[in-house]
């Protein structure tokens, strides 16, 4: 006879995701609430910090009694195992307690090395987040994904690690470079395929607006962090709905694969991924014109002709995809704008047109 013993472990955490302007009276008021003043490390990325590092700095030495600062060096290499040993190295060194928090500051880079680090130091510390990037105001800093890279690929080290708290604050985005508010935008046009087509057009009286940060974008960012919330957490692990959002990505990863990562950014690659999966959609029965990108394709830089990546060799990559199941090409494609679904792909027919679809769209631009 064998004895078990059954016990329930709720492993759901709720966190809030604030995004606004000058919020550093709200971080200062979260702190003073959830934690003791004596330590903080703080986790930055070093181009941030020669920007906004001294605010930083003199916010936090308010709240905090010492701080523990270390910089990240900008930059996709960051999130190598040797960075993660580096950082974790001087976050043990600095005499860390299990209840010290760990704040990171920085775009999706340095939100995921020092995700990693906030859950593997002492077997997990508490985190919080301030992003920095329109990318990671919109999507990495929500949702737990934490970690590195390793060289057979991208995010293949990592854990689900919840922070306590995001702090979202859009000051930050006046001296982002106009590239990476595009790479951001990518992942709200996505939000706006799958969950919210209102989106397209806020995203466009956003882009006329300029790359600043003001109303509509604080509008749009806010917009798009509910969604990726709601989504994560019916979801936290992706074992169903989470998956949607790698609407485009599929195509896009291949894409960023073959062409060798920062030849093309990951947002210019999802805007030709997103192209494809509608193309494919359609083929499907659907009925989502991709013209509706055609308002934003101007604000990417993409030369696919300069590229010569030919179909076949995509196509390839995405059959080595992480997310292949059973040698199955999963594709997230829409039923219309806001019902994704997700799609086993076994035609390479459907591919092979999607592919062709999003190629001349970008080249005729
Ligand atoms: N964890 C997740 O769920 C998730 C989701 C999507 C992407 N990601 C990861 O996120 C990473 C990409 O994130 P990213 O696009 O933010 O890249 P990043 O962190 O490299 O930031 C992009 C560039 O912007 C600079 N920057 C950041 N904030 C700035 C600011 N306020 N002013 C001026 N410059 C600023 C950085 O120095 C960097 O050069 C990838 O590694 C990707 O794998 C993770």
């Amino acid at each position: 006879m064998s004895l078990t013993t059954e016990v329930s472990v709720s492993i759901e955490q709720q966190y809030a995701v604030t995004v606004g302007t000058n919020l550093w009276s709200e971080v200062g008021s979260f702190c003073k609430k959830h934690y003791t003043p004596e330590k903080l490390v703080i986790i930055i990325d070093e181009y941030v910090n020669s920007l906004h590092g001294e605010r930083v700095h003199k916010e936090c030495s308010e709240l905090f009694n010492e701080l523990e600062i270390i910089e990240i060096p900008r930059g996709e290499t960051s999130k190598s195992i040797s960075c993660w040993n580096k950082t974790l190295d001087a976050v043990l060194k600095s005499g860390i307690e299990r209840k010290t928090p760990l704040l990171a500051v920085g775009g999706g880079v340095t939100g995921d090395i020092a995700g990693f680090v906030a859950a593997t130091a002492l077997r997990g510390i508490p985190l919080i987040h301030m992003p920095t990037s329109l990318l990671a105001m919109v999507d990495s800093s929500i949702g737990g994904k934490t970690g590195i890279n390793h060289e057979t690929g991208k995010n293949l080290i990592g854990s689900f690690y919840q922070p306590d708290a995001v702090f979202a604050d859009v000051d930050y985005l006046e001296t982002l470079s106009e590239k990476e508010w595009v790479n951001g935008l990518s992942e709200i046009l996505k939000y706006a395929a799958i969950s919210d087509p209102s989106l397209f057009e806020l995203a466009y009286d956003c882009v006329s607006s300029g790359f600043q940060p003001g109303a509509l974008w604080t509008k749009i960012i806010g917009q798009s962090a509910v969604i990726k919330s709601e989504i994560v957490s019916h979801d936290t692990l992706e074992a169903g709905e989470r998956a949607f959002l790698n609407f485009g990505h599929t195509f896009g990863h291949a894409l960023e694969k073959k062409a060798g990562y920062g030849t093309i950014s990951h947002g210019e690659a999802v805007l030709v991924g997103m192209l494809a999966a509608c193309k494919a959609s359609n083929e499907l029965g659907a009925e989502v014109p991709p013209e509706i990108f055609d308002d934003f394709l101007d604000l990417y830089s993409i030369q696919l002709e300069e590229l010569t990546i030919p179909i076949d060799k995509v196509i390839e990559a995405m059959q080595h995809d992480k997310k292949v199941q059973n040698g199955n090409i999963r594709l997230v494609l829409l039923k219309d704008w806001g019902r994704p679904y997700l799609h086993t792909c076994t035609d390479e027919r459907l591919l092979r047109e999607a592919w062709n679809f999003a190629y001349r769209t970008i080249n005729e631009n």
